[in-house]
């Protein structure tokens, strides 16, 4: 890390930034001049002018700004080297689950709600599905997303569509979109949709036929079923075929997910069992397993139960 800070004061007259740059981007092809100037700060206009020798403006502070994103990026570039990537999908039972009730909603064209708390695995195998299978659209609410007209913006931007106006006009540039395409139409962390976004979501799929899913935490679920809310959505609560809870990870899933680690499955289960059945569940112990892959891959050994005991604490977990 403090290469990164001592390197911005490096001396950059004597280096030829140009083709530093221009090898950064032999060996990564995706590291194009409009990435350059979104991770550097250096302005599109300022930065062609000194890629083509014809910036008018002070060189030198251009080019001290330019050496200081190289370093850094050289920087962040062998740290993620070092930082181990976790697997990106193990077909867990409860991840399973999922995509069956995924995959049944689309098929006979039905509503699956999935529902569970954090890190149970829901957007990873959402995003599994969507690899699997044509003409998935994954929209992710937020509480920013709270009026139906913003909760179909997203649909429209999951959509990959232009359309733009109020939500009656957004509704039914979606429903024109997606009939007849036998879709999924995914809608994670379904909890903040409001009584009028499920209300619409529910029309959209009377209109079409198209399967929907309803992913998110308990309440996606308990909003339908309980209190005086309930009356209002009968007719969506009605219309859903398919029903995932999930509560915790099971021991069958966290077991899954540590043998696609390879590490040592019997000195390493317990502390993760541990860690695994805290809230954050899946998502905890793959930190803590890419953590600990750290302190063991610095000593040049495997993983054991002390490395995960050590990433535990240090990630802050009690
Ligand atoms: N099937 C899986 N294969 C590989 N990694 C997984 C799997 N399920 C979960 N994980 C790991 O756990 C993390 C959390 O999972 P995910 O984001 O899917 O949980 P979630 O149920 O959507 O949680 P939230 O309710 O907080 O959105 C993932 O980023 C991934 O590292
Ligand atoms: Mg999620």
């Amino acid at each position: 890390m403090n290469s990164a800070v001592n390197l911005v004061s490096s001396d950059c007259e004597n280096r030829d930034l140009r083709a530093e740059i221009a090898a950064l981007q032999k060996e990564d092809p995706k590291l194009s001049q409009a990435e350059i100037v979104r991770q550097s700060g250096v302005g599109n206009t300022v930065m062609s002018q000194w890629i083509n020798g014809h910036y008018p403006g002070n060189t030198m502070k251009v080019e001290a700004a330019i050496a200081r994103w190289i370093d850094a990026y050289k920087v962040r570039k062998q740290e993620s080297k070092a930082f181990p990537k976790a697997p990106e999908w193990v077909a867990t039972p409860s991840a399973e689950r999922i995509i069956s009730a995924l995959g049944y909603a689309q098929l006979a064209g039905d509503i699956s709600v999935v529902y569970g708390g954090a890190g149970l695995g829901k957007t990873s195998a959402i995003k599994q599905y969507q690899r699997l299978s044509p003409n998935v659209w994954v929209a992710t609410m937020s509480s920013c997303t709270a009026s139906n007209a913003t909760a179909l913006e997203e649909v429209v931007d999951a959509l990959d569509m232009d359309a733009a106006g109020g939500a009656a006009k957004l509704r039914r540039a979606i429903i024109k979109r997606i009939t007849g395409s036998a879709g999924l139409l995914v809608i994670d962390e379904a909890q903040h949709l409001s009584i009028n976004a499920l209300e619409d979501i529910r029309s959209i799929h009377d209109k079409t036929g198209i399967g929907i899913a309803l992913v998110g935490n308990e309440a996606v679920y308990s909003r339908m079923t309980g209190g005086n809310r309930a009356a209002y959505l009968d007719r969506l609560f009605s219309r859903i075929g398919k029903r995932v809870k999930l509560t915790r990870s099971t021991k069958a899933d966290i077991d899954t997910l540590i043998k696609a680690w390879k590490i040592d499955f019997n000195d390493c289960r317990t502390a993760l069992h541990e860690i695994a059945s805290k809230p954050g569940a899946l998502r905890g112990m793959t930190k803590v397993l890419r953590m600990a892959s750290m302190f063991a891959a610095g000593e040049g050994r495997d993983i054991n139960s002390a490395d995960i005991k050590a990433a535990w604490r240090d990630l802050g977990g009690e």
